[in-house]
């Protein structure tokens, strides 16, 4: 029996040219759906969608809705996991307000230029896109209110590092408020290793059970977990995986223990 390992070099690359491509072509073929109509089925009110540039909407990847879980409030500092073109960055920054801050996160150079420049134009001093790897955040300890995220730990390797990051940049009793894919049993190793499967959200879905252990095993307690029956994806190989695995989208609250 030959035992398959994940590249993880190659698979930032993939991740790297397709979210590269999400931020300049989203009109382009993906296995997921992008902009604005799924972002409306999946929950996002469409007042809160008017108040973003359309652009970064256009390229909006994420795969559930979790504004309501995260209760931000005035004044708050929030940190966006995983920030793509900035979607979910502008909505926080109409919800923390001008006396409040925004930091968005992400790795491909695209999407943070792509965001950096909406939020400008806007004039949304409160909003600041940071380069990086979330499995290092670029983010002071116990800096953080609320981190948010949609769509992202799926596509990390290490989710130990990630959580962990998490944990420290949030203060005691910080929220953590994302969407994600994860599956009802674990994945076999044909798809766990296949860097194309994980750039598509669907081959580094970890089991919910285990993905609420990790939560936890950080120091955060899980509070709310949603199952969003409203995404789906849309490629063959995509729905194979749903089917057969239950690759699903869930929306999650949890708090950071004092
Ligand atoms: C599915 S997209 C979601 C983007 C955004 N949250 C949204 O809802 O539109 C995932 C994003 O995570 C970023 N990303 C993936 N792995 C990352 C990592 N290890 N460090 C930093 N960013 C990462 C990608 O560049 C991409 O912009």
């Amino acid at each position: 029996m030959t035992t398959r390992t994940l590249n993880i070099k190659d698979l930032e690359l993939q991740v790297k040219q397709m979210y590269h491509k999400v931020a300049v072509q989203p009109e382009g073929d993906f296995h997921f759906e992008l902009g604005r109509t799924v972002a409306e089925r999946i929950g996002y009110p469409p007042n809160y969608l008017d108040a973003v540039p359309a652009a970064a909407v256009d390229s909006f990847a994420g795969v559930g809705y979790f504004f309501d879980l995260a209760g931000i409030g005035a004044g708050e500092t929030v940190l966006d996991v995983g920030s793509g073109s900035g979607t979910d960055s502008v909505i926080a920054a109409g919800l923390c307000g001008p006396g409040g801050r925004v930091i968005g996160v992400d790795m491909t150079d695209a999407q943070i230029d792509k965001a950096s420049r909406l939020a400008a134009e806007r004039g949304l001093e409160q909003v600041e896109f940071r380069k990086g790897y979330i499995e290092r955040l670029p983010v002071e300890d116990a800096a953080v209110d609320v981190v948010i995220s949609n769509g992202v730990f799926n596509l990390v390797s290490d989710k130990t590092a990630v959580f962990g990051e998490v944990a420290r940049v949030l203060r005691p009793g910080g929220r953590l408020a994302l969407a994600d894919i994860v599956s009802k049993s674990q994945l076999p190793e044909a798809v766990t290793c296949d860097a194309a499967l994980w750039a598509s959200c669907i081959g580094g879905a970890m089991q919910i059970d285990s993905y609420q252990d990790a939560i936890e095993a950080a120091g955060m307690s899980v509070e709310t977990v949603r199952h969003n029956d409203r995404y789906r994806f849309l490629s063959d190989s995509a729905d194979d995986a749903t089917r057969k695995w239950g690759v699903k989208s869930i929306s999650l609250l949890a708090r950071n223990r004092p």
